[in-house]
């Protein structure tokens, strides 16, 4: 393992055929995407979700959903499918994937089936609760779902960011860099101070950090995508070694599947070309649905060869105001009232207030760019 000639989860990367031949069937219909099915086709498309080459067919639906694994045995843990809430005509084979109006791919429909949402959220989120995110989600894009597999026509009007890098283009850039080891942090809120401390302490043992904000559709509360990045830059800029840092964005949609979207998070990184990946204290959670370690238990019960990325596990870190640096319970003495910590809740509210977020928290250059995003 831990090269970057690393092998792609199930071997080949799949990014989809290219064709600048739009198919014009008479048994097609188009349809408009929603961010979150946008985000979803430029993972598919890009090999991101290697060995993913298109949407599920219920075999694989049905054993991600039970087994964690795609029908053939291969590890795979949350569906991936092409999901309508009323059906398509039965005489519709393709579906003309649009954006903006652009037919920008062609899903080539092998199966249609039904979604069973209920047994969906109970194995993969844990909960049928309709106050989580990711379930919400799941019943509301309907239940008609479509198998097949897709070519692409036109991948720019699907980029919307800058930074945009494919798992190509990432596998390329640390070759060309020399780097042999590379760790992924995945993230979808404003960077803190204890994300750097991660970053940091990743970055004392391998060559190089993909630093990979989730830019993709998320829940309308959370902190906007480009705010984000804007973050990033300033952070960078100021504070780390460049040379050995890439900012890229992940553009998936996020599904706050905490256990099950790390592991999610972990493959994918590993289609990126990455050695190692950061999980932290409830990776991809929300409210008080995963335990703080969950996301890590997880990895316990899964083969390190075939999951092929190494997993860097990292206790709840925080701001010690006796040690002067950010510090875990595995590293610092002090009580409670010696620790600075604050939700992404409670860092939200202090924004919206128009207050200053302390430079314990927050680096103030970041402080700085969040503060003027709330303010207009
Ligand atoms: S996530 O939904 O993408 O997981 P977030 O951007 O907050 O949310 O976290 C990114 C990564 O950093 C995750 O691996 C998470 O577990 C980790 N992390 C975030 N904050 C802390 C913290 N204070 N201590 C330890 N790990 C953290």
């Amino acid at each position: 393992m831990t090269t970057t000639s690393m092998r792609p989860h199930g071997g080949t990367l799949q990014s989809a055929p290219r064709t600048s031949h739009r198919p014009r069937s008479s048994h097609a219909q188009s349809v408009e995407l929603s961010k979150r099915q946008i985000a979803d086709l430029e993972m598919l498309v890009t090999g991101a979700y290697s060995p993913l080459n298109g949407y599920m067919v219920s075999a694989d639906y049905r054993s991600t959903i039970i087994e964690m694994r795609l029908d053939n045995g291969t590890l795979w843990p949350m569906p991936i499918v092409f999901a309508l809430p009323e059906p398509l005509a039965l005489h519709v084979e393709e579906v003309h994937l649009s954006v903006r109006g652009i037919h920008v791919a062609t899903l080539f429909i092998t199966e249609r089936y039904r979604a069973d949402p209920e047994v969906e959220a109970e194995h993969v989120y844990g909960t049928t609760s309709l106050d989580h995110p990711g379930v919400k989600a799941i019943y509301e894009q309907g239940s008609y779902l479509y198998g097949g597999h897709v070519e692409l026509h036109a991948i720019e009007p699907i980029v919307r960011h800058t930074h945009y890098l494919s798992p190509e283009q990432t596998r390329r850039a640390f070759q060309e860099r020399g780097w042999r080891t590379i760790v992924a942090f995945q993230t979808r809120n404003p960077v803190h101070r204890a994300h750097e401390y991660l970053h940091k302490v990743a970055l004392e043992s391998v060559d190089g950090l993909l630093l990979h904000p989730l830019v993709g559709a998320t829940k309308e509360d959370d902190v906007p995508a480009e705010v984000r990045m804007e973050a990033y830059k300033v952070l960078l800029e100021n504070y780390y070694p460049t040379d050995r840092v890439i900012l890229g964005v992940y553009p998936a949609a996020m599904r706050y599947g905490g256990p099950r979207e790390a592991v999610l998070h972990a493959l994918s990184r590993k289609n990126y070309g990455c050695t190692h990946f950061i999980v932290g204290r409830d990776h991809a959670g929300v409210g008080s649905f995963y335990d703080t370690y969950a996301a890590q238990r997880i990895f316990d019960g899964i083969d390190p060869a075939e999951l092929g990325i190494e997993i860097l596990r990292f206790e709840h870190s925080f701001y010690c105001t006796r040690c002067e640096q950010v510090v875990s319970l595995r590293t610092c003495p002090h009580g409670g009232s010696e620790h600075l910590t604050l939700s992404g809740t409670k860092v939200r509210e202090l924004l919206r207030q128009g207050q200053e977020l302390p430079k314990e928290f927050s680096r103030p250059e970041v402080a700085e760019v969040l503060r003027r995003a709330y303010q207009s």
